[in-house]
């Protein structure tokens, strides 16, 4: 099982809509047998919440089923736990190895750095455009799709 865990700065807005995009694109592809996501937060913010409003009616507006989703904090233990650890900006990236102390087996990365762009994907938190962030994840989740299918020899 490939193990994915997507990590945003408080675990409300864009790493669980990426979660859950992911999820769909893994489940439409019979992946799911394969490849396991999640998400998690660097900050202990938003602790207790759960996804934000904003987040929750882009995934309707678009048809991407979601289930119940509780803020997790990231913590130094998971580095074992899980294979690729994907941030959606330059920041959050800096937090998890900041978290983890070091990235020795080269598991911490950008989301849109699988696409062809080098973009951070915006937060809604304060731009409140979760449609852009929206387009931007599913541009980047079908890129690193592709890679973890090639890295892993997935049809
Ligand atoms: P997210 O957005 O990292 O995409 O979940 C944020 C959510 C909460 C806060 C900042 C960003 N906050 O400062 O509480």
């Amino acid at each position: 099982m490939i193990k994915v865990c997507f990590v945003c700065l408080g675990n409300i807005c864009r790493s669980p809509m990426a979660e859950f995009i992911f999820k769909d694109m893994v489940k439409k592809e019979n992946l799911e047998d394969k490849i396991s996501v999640c998400s998690m937060a660097t900050s202990t913010e938003e602790v207790g919440n759960s996804m934000h409003p904003g987040a929750k009616s882009e995934l309707d507006k678009n048809h991407i089923p979601y289930t119940y989703h509780q803020v997790r904090v990231l913590s130094q233990d998971d580095y074992a736990k899980y294979d690729y650890f994907i941030g959606m900006d330059a920041s959050n990236v800096f937090h998890i190895k900041r978290i983890f102390g070091e990235d020795k087996d080269n598991k911490v990365f950008k989301l849109l750095n699988f696409s062809e762009s080098d973009k951070d994907i915006s937060d809604p938190w304060y731009t409140g455009d979760f449609t852009t962030t929206y387009q931007d994840i599913v541009v980047g989740c079908k890129a690193f799709l592709d890679f973890l299918k090639d890295e892993n020899n997935i049809n």
